[in-house]
Order: C-alpha cells, then sequence, then structure tokens
C-alpha cells in the first residue's frame, strides 16, 4: 500500500499530526508529504489533513479532495470546539461528503486545535462591552481549554488511529 499524506495547516496544529502520522507509518510506503497542490497521484491511500474552516475544510483541500479518484481516503482533523465527539463527527462527515463516489472513506480522526491570541482578544473585547454575554464567556473558556491542544494524548490516539486503519486485515 502506498500512501500519501497531504494536510493544510494554517498554525502548525494540523501539521505536528501530519508529522506525526509520517513518523508511524512505514517510510517505505510513504510516496508524499505535503500540501494539497503538491503531486500525489502515486498514492493508493490518501491521509487528508485539515484545520476546521467554518464548520468544512479550506478551499485547497476541498478541491483537492473532489478531484480524488478510486483511493482509499482516512480524513483527520483539527478544530478549535471540541466539547463532543458528535461535533468532531459532524465536520468530518461534512468533510466526507465532497469526496467522490469511487473513493473508500474510512472512519477518520479528529482533535482540538489552538487558536491564535487574536481570537482571545476579541472574545475579551466582546465580554468587555457586554458581561453577561454568556456565548463570549463560554467562547474565551474554550479557547483557554484548547491552548493545550494537540497534546500527547490526542498524539496518542492519532497513533493509535492509524495503526488501526492501516492493519492488513482492518479494511
Ligand atoms: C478562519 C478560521 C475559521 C475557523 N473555523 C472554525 C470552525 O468552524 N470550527 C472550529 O472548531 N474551529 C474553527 N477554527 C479553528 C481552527 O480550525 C483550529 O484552531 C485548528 O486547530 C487550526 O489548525 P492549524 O494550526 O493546522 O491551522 C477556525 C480558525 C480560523 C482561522
Amino acid at each position: 500500500m502506498k500512501y500519501s499524506i497531504v494536510y493544510s495547516s494554517r498554525t502548525g496544529n494540523t501539521a505536528l499530526l501530519a508529522r506525526t502520522l509520517r513518523d508511524v507509518l512505514p517510510e517505505e510506503n510513504i510516496v508524499s508529504f505535503g500540501a494539497p497542490n503538491e503531486v500525489h497521484t502515486e498514492a493508493d491511500m490518501i491521509f487528508a489533513g485539515f484545520w476546521t474552516d467554518r464548520g468544512s475544510c479550506c478551499p485547497e483541500m476541498q478541491e483537492f479532495l473532489r478531484g480524488l479518484e478510486h483511493k482509499t481516503v482516512a480524513l483527520f482533523a483539527t478544530a478549535g470546539f471540541g466539547e463532543d465527539a458528535a461535533y468532531f463527527e459532524r465536520i468530518l462527515s461534512n468533510v466526507a461528503s465532497l469526496i467522490p463516489k469511487s473513493c473508500k472513506i474510512l472512519p477518520g480522526f479528529a482533535c482540538q486545535g489552538k487558536m491564535p491570541e487574536a481570537v482571545r482578544s476579541r472574545y475579551e473585547a466582546q465580554l468587555a462591552a457586554n458581561p453577561d454575554d454568556q456565548k463570549a464567556a463560554m467562547f474565551l473558556k474554550n479557547f483557554e481549554k484548547a491552548l493545550a491542544h494537540p497534546n500527547e494524548d490526542d498524539l496518542k490516539r492519532l497513533k493509535a488511529w492509524a495503526a488501526e486503519i492501516t492493519r492488513p486485515d482492518g479494511k
């Protein structure tokens, strides 16, 4: 099986997941590693990683996924919000719906990823303007929680996921 690890990452969270996958997958099976606009046609199986952009993936990754044919695809993602597994599943299935029917889609992986400080400042300004703004308070709390992610446990779960979906009898 030839693998490609294709990812988009603005601030490094998804890139960390991609590098971790590269470290755990057998080196001889990895035929390409990089951004969606690079060439990944040789692979049978694509690990496609994205940062969550308004509930989906960024336009470059959308275009890449829409163009796939007869590949096995495993999505991995980071998202700023991470309160429940259902949220991650929703994002993964939104993005999976972009992938053409000729492809086989494996169960995906997602974890929380820290957000830039500018986001905190925005929530703080909202709270300063309206101290009763429950939503801004909740977003601020989530921001703080996200700062620790992806953490060691996320990477451990990522590795276990990769081992599971690449098991010869696991697909
Ligand atoms: C423009 C923009 C839109 C975002 N939209 C979402 C979103 O809809 N849901 C979410 O959970 N996180 C959202 N995030 C947070 C990022 O997906 C999250 O911080 C991610 O881990 C960033 O990954 P990266 O470091 O690989 O770029 C958004 C971030 C940006 C900059």
